[in-house]
């Protein structure tokens, strides 16, 4: 098929989607809804379940336009589902006459294999946390969807992923070991490459910061070195003071240096570099950046106890926090510990490996992650699946674990190298004011979703003509 001719197609499914707006609004529902999963899907006699949560999207379903099912996947956090109107993933909805379902992940939000209580968390049961186990989930869940032929599903509809971050990893992974229940898959920001010593990371944080004006890279530096400083030599009293401020007394001098390097991580991973930067630069003393450091920190939602190893023994269930649970998978699958960057860090000096191994081991009883095992199983970069669109935004620290450059024919792979393009910026609504090198990206993704669907539906077409189908051709 030429480009001109998708090019096309995909103006004509635009053109149509307008049309079936209003009508479509009034059919919406949108919920939560619950289904029996199986608590480990490497143990065929073991025929226990959970109840997992999912959202379904149907705003812009139409059964009988050649629609898309689209899966997407919830990560590390609680699942809010996918809203008609906001998101890359309600457009593509919209332009491909798609329903979303929304998957949340075992054991964060209110899908918890293990309840509410107080040892939800506990080692024992956190083995069944795995990024396999949620990858057979997630093939389960269609399984369940296509048998039981739920929201007007039926099983000769086709199936694409989408996910961002860790589940753009999981979505990419999908792909991989599950390629016969979809058609293909976006991975944003998909952190692919699981190793231990992650100092790409802090220079990226460092590159960006450089990419502002002023001297925000220079401020950052130079609190973390002050501030390390204080926590090296200073007095117990002054150490107190500066534990006490940031509600960090009951955490290490390098888990706190790890919460402190955070609260500027967030304002650039998430493209707010300048806005946080403009906020550092107003006032340059020493109590002035700690202070806008901490207003920061609360307005991003960064606090101790998701660093601190002392918080992360606790195995009780809650609902605001998560980081028990994923830190057990960075130490123990993952990795991605972040060291300083080699050339002008953005990070305190005493983040180094030794203290990140002390770190996991004091938080999960002795546990490292074993990066050569997940590589080993996952492919690393060398993945090998088609149908496959990696993203990237350029300023985002996480792109150096993922999959930056194509190595088959079929994959793709797109880094959207523009003013504070960070984390997942694909997966975010659309609007005019994005850059230029974004949109192209997002109709690439577009018109690959529109030939692989076409491609399906042309398939279908010539094996058993229907009368739905004869429709299709017609149109
Ligand atoms: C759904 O698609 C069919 C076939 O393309 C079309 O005739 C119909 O008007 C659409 N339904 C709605 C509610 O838009
Ligand atoms: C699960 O397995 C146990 C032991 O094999 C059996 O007693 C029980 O009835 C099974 N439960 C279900 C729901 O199949
Ligand atoms: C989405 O729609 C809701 C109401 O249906 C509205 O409150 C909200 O502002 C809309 N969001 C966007 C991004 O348009
Ligand atoms: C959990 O709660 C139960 C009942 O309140 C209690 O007996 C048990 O000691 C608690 N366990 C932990 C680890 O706190
Ligand atoms: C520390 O806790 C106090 C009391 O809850 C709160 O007012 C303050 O904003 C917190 N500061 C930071 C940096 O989290
Ligand atoms: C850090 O310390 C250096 C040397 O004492 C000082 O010149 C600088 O102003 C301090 N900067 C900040 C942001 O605290
Ligand atoms: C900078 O912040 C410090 C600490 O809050 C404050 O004492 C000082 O007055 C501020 N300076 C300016 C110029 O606002
Ligand atoms: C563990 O977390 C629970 C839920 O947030 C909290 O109620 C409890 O006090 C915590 N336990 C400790 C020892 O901090
Ligand atoms: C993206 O596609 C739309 C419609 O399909 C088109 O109007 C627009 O010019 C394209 N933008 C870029 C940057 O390719």
């Amino acid at each position: 098929m030429n480009k001109s001719l998708i090019f096309l197609l995909v103006l004509l499914s635009l053109a149509f989607a307008k049309q079936t707006y209003k009508v479509m609004n009034e059919q919406s529902s949108e919920g939560e809804l619950y289904f029996q999963q199986k608590l480990d899907h490497y143990a065929p006699l073991d025929n226990r379940t959970w109840a997992q949560r999912y959202f379904v999207m149907d705003h812009w379903f139409n059964k009988t336009a050649q629609p898309l099912v689209i899966l997407y996947i919830c990560g590390e956090g609680e699942c809010n589902g996918v809203q008609y109107n906001s998101s890359f993933t309600s457009k593509i909805a919209e332009i491909h006459n798609g329903i979303v379902l929304s998957l949340e992940h075992r054991f964060y939000g209110k899908s918890q294999p293990f309840g509410f209580g107080n040892d939800s968390y506990a080692l024992p049961n956190l083995k069944y946390l795995t990024a396999q186990q949620a990858l057979n989930d997630l093939a389960w869940f269609i399984q369940y969807v296509k048998d039981n032929q739920l929201f007007g599903i039926t099983p000769n509809m086709p199936w694409i992923t989408i996910g961002g971050s860790y589940p753009g990893a999981l979505s990419a992974w999908f792909r991989y070991k599950f390629p016969h229940l979809t058609i293909g898959a976006l991975a944003s920001s998909a952190v692919v490459n699981a190793y231990a010593d992650f100092y790409e990371f802090d220079q990226q944080i460092s590159d960006s910061l450089s990419k502002n004006s002023g001297n925000c890279r220079q401020i950052v530096h130079d609190i973390n070195v002050n501030v390390t400083n204080i926590l090296k030599k200073g007095t117990p009293q002054q150490k107190q003071q500066l534990k006490a401020y940031f509600n960090s007394t009951l955490i290490t001098d390098g888990d706190f240096m790890f919460y402190f390097s955070d609260i500027t991580v967030m304002g650039v991973q998430y493209g707010s570099r300048v806005a946080m930067c403009d906020l550092l630069m107003s006032n340059q003393t020493f109590a002035g950046v700690l202070q806008n450091l901490a207003t920061y920190a609360l307005q991003v939602g960064v606090t101790p106890d998701q660093y601190g190893a002392y918080y992360l023994r606790n195995t009780t269930y809650s609902h605001e926090r998560n980081a028990r649970q994923w830190y057990y998978q960075v130490c123990s699958e993952f990795g991605w510990l972040f060291t300083p960057a080699k050339h002008y860090p953005m990070r305190s000096e005493i983040l180094t490996m030794s203290y990140w191994t002390e770190w996991c081991n004091s938080a999960y009883d002795g546990a490292f992650p074993n990066t050569e095992v997940t590589n080993n199983y996952f492919g690393g970069l060398d993945i090998q699946a088609t149908n496959l669109i990696f993203t990237n935004g350029g300023e985002d620290p996480w792109q150096w674990a993922s999959k930056r450059t194509p190595t088959l024919p079929g994959m793709q792979s797109y880094i959207a190298d523009c003013d504070q393009c960070a984390h997942c910026v694909d997966l975010r609504t659309p609007s005019p004011n994005d850059s230029p090198i974004l949109k192209e990206i997002r109709n690439k993704t577009l018109s690959s979703f529109a030939t692989w669907k076409n491609e399906f539906y042309a398939k279908q077409s010539q094996k058993k003509p229907s009368f739905v189908e004869q429709k299709i051709v017609v149109q």
